[in-house]
């Protein structure tokens, strides 16, 4: 295992293999953001980085991120690479879904075995405010090809903004009972364009679940396990049940028990999602995969990860993944 210098395990690893996406989230991607493709890593190289982290430090989950994950057309070969003789590990995927009708199936083939998909809104003129095209069919078309593929469980994560999308709380909801999959509530943070507008959008849980409780007749709640969310089995009041859950980056304390560690798509180590990258794996994936100098650079990179994330973000969700 490894720790870093809070002695927190970093069980936890999220690659993130293309900065490129099909959308413009108005939380996540600058406008002018390039789709740059230089120094890209190869599906080898991610294969390398993934193995290294099962076989030297007992790594048993991996999510692959973006970017957009499906925006790289190698894709389900990067998949295949890591899954690759490691069947048993938790491989999983932070997908838009915009592409799942295409890819699922192939996704899962490949060795993929569960997709986390965002899902801010069913309205199709509050999705084009937020992300600058229309596609709500689409996505659902993509949340529908996951489930039948059973790239399960499939959650979906809605990150709620006032005055934005709040008001569609009870549809989401509605959805997520009616194909009986889990959605999971972010609370907004100051990253990418929105952060100016911080405060003005920023739901804390407490207040999401507040707007809830006309629509709920029981919490209750789920073991929490290793998972980043608080979940909850909830009894709506037309006599369904849903599972919903909180992601709460910024009313609670979220960094104690992080045991994450991030690469972005070029081979940097980010030990924080809103920090700044702490060294790049490169030397040590090229010419030639060398382990020694893999674990020189991992050290470095852990000995700086931060105890808490700061309030103002530094990286564009948009390189790093969530
Ligand atoms: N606040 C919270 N979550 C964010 N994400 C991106 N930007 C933000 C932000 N500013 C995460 C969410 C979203 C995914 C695409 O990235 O998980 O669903
Ligand atoms: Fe939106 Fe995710 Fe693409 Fe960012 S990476 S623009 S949040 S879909």
């Amino acid at each position: 295992m490894l720790y870093d210098r809070m002695n927190r395990s970093i069980g936890y690893l999220r690659l993130s293999i293309t900065q490129a996406c099909q959308l413009r989230c108005i939380y996540c991607r600058p406008a002018l953001h390039q789709n740059h493709t230089d120094g890209m890593l190869t599906p080898a190289e991610f294969g390398q980085i993934a193995h290294h982290f099962i076989l030297h430090h007992g790594v048993q989950k991996i999510r692959i991120t973006g970017g957009d994950p499906t925006a790289r057309g190698d894709l389900p070969e990067i998949i295949g690479t890591i899954a690759t003789g490691h069947s048993d590990i938790d491989l999983a995927m932070s997908t838009n879904g915009l592409a799942l009708g295409r890819l699922a199936a192939t996704c899962k083939a490949s060795g993929l075995k569960r997709v986390n998909i965002s899902m801010d809104t069913l309205d199709e003129s509050t999705f084009e405010r937020l992300s600058g095209r229309r596609g709500v069919g689409q996505v659902i078309a993509g949340i529908d090809a996951a489930i039948a593929a059973n790239l399960a469980p499939v959650k979906l994560n809605m990150v709620v903004m006032r005055g934005i999308n709040d008001g569609q709380l009870a549809s989401m909801v509605d959805f997520a009972a009616q194909r009986n999959i889990t959605l999971r509530f972010i609370e907004l943070m100051p990253m990418g364009p929105l952060a100016p507008n911080w405060h003005q959008h920023y739901a804390p849980a407490a207040s999401i679940r507040r707007s809830l409780e006309p629509l709920t007749l029981s919490w209750r709640p789920l073991e929490q396990g290793a998972e980043s969310s608080r979940n909850f089995r909830v009894v709506l009041r037309d006599g369904r049940e849903v599972s919903l859950g909180f992601i709460t980056p910024m009313s609670c304390n979220f960094c104690g028990n992080c045991n994450r560690l991030r690469i972005s798509c070029t081979g940097d180590i980010f030990p924080c999602l809103m920090n700044r990258p702490r060294g790049t794996l490169l030397p040590a994936l090229r010419p030639k995969y060398d382990p020694l100098r893999f674990d020189a650079l991992l050290a470095e990179a852990l000995a700086a990860k931060e105890a808490e994330h700061p309030h103002d973000g530094f990286a564009v969700m948009t390189s790093i993944g969530g």
